[in-house]
């Protein structure tokens, strides 16, 4: 492991430069008018992984934005690991918020901003950068690696259940490791074992044939905004709980070892409310901050719209208003069930008076992994040898919805190694990853592939 740590510490700033050039790339999936910057990030990833010496490198069309696949499969008897990971961001905007152009990569202090930069291209490069430490320094790797990276993540990996059902064999493995996560906190390593799934709606009133003035007709229709505000406020009760019928029905019970769990780590409500720049937080009552957060189903207005919004006061009682609403499932809810439970619910609270269209614009599922897995245990080992420190165990609030497909159709457990930070902007303006957990990261997954024989030699992963 000596030359290869070595490696990777001689080549950080080359390492750098090279992450800049792939965040460069605006890989904007939900953009239509990004396709060809989609297909120009997949080709960079393709030819560097080419120069790195993986083999079997192919862009592969799939329905929507295509895969970025290819392997190294010379160390017979080893264990095989798939890498998932997607080049797909999510849009830069409001671009006037980002203190450096979101595009150009910068470092400022000891983190690098950009788009990406922690999801999910920068935690991607980290799992290129260690193979490639191996491949340029000893010229073989101790296990076998494939690569799946795919374009849509962002999007709820629409095409990338079919692509897994297709290629099957091709992505046969004895575990998936992604790392599209975050630690627990700067300096606290973990591994993560659970995501929430999702079930994102969008639904649209519309009350007169027309936007009116509203002096001469206000009072006597209702304004679809306050019919849709008053629906919307009408799905949470005074306890924080969301008032669905059935919508809780499924949740597995958070049992009393995980609680116990929860509550030795270290954290602050106070803190986190002081760096939200909130004044008190909020959520379902009987429940701690993480608890609400990692094992509990939440739902959210995400946008709403309708009427006047530009400068200065028109006076209009507008034709329509609609909302995105989505709701954070958890192991054993499923995001179609739902999605029903809510349109039910949704066209029982509907006023007269309006007439109502709802949409499902996207479902994934939640994620329980498990914790004793041979590649799980071997992560640890490589987390204490890459960080100086014992991982400790938590689950997130995000969806990777992939993950559980994973399970269903290739039948393999994942290692979610998130080397992200909880606060690093993913999605928001600013967004950056932590440099030292860039580095760390890419140490621990060096130690990763060395030390994973050793754990599956014993069984399966
Ligand atoms: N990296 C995130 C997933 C994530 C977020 C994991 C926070 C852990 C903590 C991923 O890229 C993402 O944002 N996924 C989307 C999926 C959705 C579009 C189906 C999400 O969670 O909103
Ligand atoms: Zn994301």
């Amino acid at each position: 492991m000596k030359s290869v740590l070595s490696y990777i510490d001689a080549n950080t700033d080359r390492y750098l430069k090279e992450l800049g050039a792939l965040l460069a790339i605006p890989s904007v999936s939900t953009d239509a008018e990004r396709v060809q910057d989609i297909g120009r990030c997949a080709e960079w990833l393709a030819d560097h992984m080419r120069w790195i010496g993986v083999q079997n490198v192919q862009i592969m069309p799939t329905q929507g934005h295509p895969v970025v696949y290819g392997d190294w499969l010379a160390a017979p008897g080893a264990p095989t690991v798939l890498v998932y990971g997607h080049y797909d961001v999510q849009p830069a905007e409001p671009l006037d918020k980002w203190t450096s152009p979101p595009f150009e990569a910068t470092v400022r202090e000891d983190n690098l901003y950009a788009r990406g930069a922690s999801d999910d291209k920068g935690q991607t490069f980290i799992h290129l950068k260690a193979v490639e430490a191996f491949l340029k320094t000893k010229g073989a790797l101790p296990v076998n690696v494939k690569f799946l990276i795919e374009g849509e993540e962002e999007i709820g990996s629409e095409h990338l259940e079919e692509f897994v059902r297709e290629h099957a064999d091709m992505l046969k493995a004895d575990l998936v490791v992604i790392s599209d996560s975050s630690m627990f906190a700067k300096g606290v390593p973990s591994i993560c074992y659970g995501l929430r799934g999702l079930a994102y709606m969008q639904i649209e009133l519309v009350g007169p044939n027309r936007d009116l003035h509203s002096g001469s007709y206000g009072g006597s229709v209702l304004n679809p905004i306050q019919a849709l505000s008053e629906m919307i406020a009408k799905l949470h009760d005074t306890k924080g709980r969301v008032t669905i019928p059935g919508f809780y029905d499924d949740v597995r019970k958070l049992s009393a070892k995980e609680r116990a769990a929860y509550k030795k780590l270290p954290w602050s409500d106070r803190k986190y409310a002081r760096d939200l720049g909130v004044g008190a937080l909020y959520g379902e009552q009987g429940f701690t901050t993480l608890e609400r957060l990692w094992a509990r189903p939440t739902l959210e207005c995400n946008g709403i719209w309708g009427g006047f919004t530009g400068e200065g006061a028109k006076t209009v009682l507008p034709s329509r208003a609609s909302a995105k609403i989505s709701m954070r499932l958890v192991p054993d809810q499923s995001s179609a069930k739902a999605a029903r439970l809510f349109e039910r619910h949704i066209k029982k609270i509907a006023p007269k008076g309006v007439q109502l269209s709802i949409r499902s614009l996207h479902g994934g599922e939640p994620a329980i992994t498990p914790i004793e897995s041979a590649g799980v245990r071997a992560a640890i080992e490589a987390l204490e040898r890459g960080f100086g420190k014992k991982p400790l165990y938590q689950r997130e609030g995000g969806s990777i919805p992939i993950v559980v497909q994973f399970k269903k159709i290739l039948k393999i457990d994942t290692v979610l190694l998130g080397f992200g930070l909880p606060d690093e902007n993913a999605h928001g303006p600013d967004e950056f990853l932590h440099l030292p957990n860039f580095f760390g990261g890419i140490r621990t997954v060096a130690h990763l592939f060395d030390v994973l024989p050793q754990f599956t030699r014993s069984g399966k992963a």
